[in-house]
């Protein structure tokens, strides 16, 4: 077993990979309260619901909707990509289906991250022919230089290196998803 230091100011060491830090917790929370705001002055008179992708928005989406001050509800589908590798396999799984009907709603599509965006052409074929009345997406991190699918992501949170991340989330191997932080592999 290799041998895990989280040091949660500085620098997280995973066996022979370093970590250090991309985005701090305050300016997570800074921009993630911003978001907020400009949704919920985009959805005025509406109910929104929010769609997480699991594993990774889960953080994302309970901060999200705490500064979102319509009245929305929640849902989540669970989808696999990554397997326990660094790279993406380029197959995307469908594990949890969504159980609310989304016909007629205006549904928000929440994403940790969007690399190749392969996962949200996934989730936006899956959704369209269930005939929402409107979709858009919003997404904590985007690389724009690994996107490969035409996607349109509405809400930015940080447009990042293509570079692998953790924390706040986002795993490597199921792992660190609770770290407050966003920190990136240092070569
Ligand atoms: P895509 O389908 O290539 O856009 O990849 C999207 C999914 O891969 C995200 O929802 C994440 O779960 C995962 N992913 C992409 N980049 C990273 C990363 O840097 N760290 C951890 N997970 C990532
Ligand atoms: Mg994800």
């Amino acid at each position: 077993m290799p041998e895990v230091k989280n040091d949660l100011s500085n620098r997280v060491v995973i066996g022979s990979d370093v970590f250090v830090p991309l985005i701090k917790e305050v300016e997570l929370q800074e921009r993630i309260k911003a978001l907020g705001k400009e949704i919920s002055e985009n959805y005025r008179g509406k109910v929104p619901v929010f769609i997480g992708v699991l594993n990774g928005a889960f953080l994302f989406l309970s901060d999200l909707i705490k500064n979102v001050t319509v009245d929305c509800e929640v849902d989540f589908f669970k989808l696999s990509s990554y397997g326990d590798e660094k790279i993406s396999t380029g197959k995307v799984k469908l594990i949890k289906e969504l159980s609310c009907d989304v016909s007629g709603r205006d549904i928000i599509i929440v994403e940790d991250i969007v690399d190749s965006g392969l996962s949200m052409k996934f989730i936006e074929d899956l959704i369209a022919p269930h005939n929402p009345a409107s979709m858009s997406v919003v997404s904590l991190l985007v690389k724009p230089n690994s996107l490969r699918y035409n996607v349109k992501i509405d809400y930015i949170g940080f447009n990042i290196p293509s570079k692998f991340v953790i924390g706040y989330g986002l795993d490597y191997a199921q792992k660190y998803r609770n770290l407050r932080s966003i920190y990136v592999l240092s070569e």
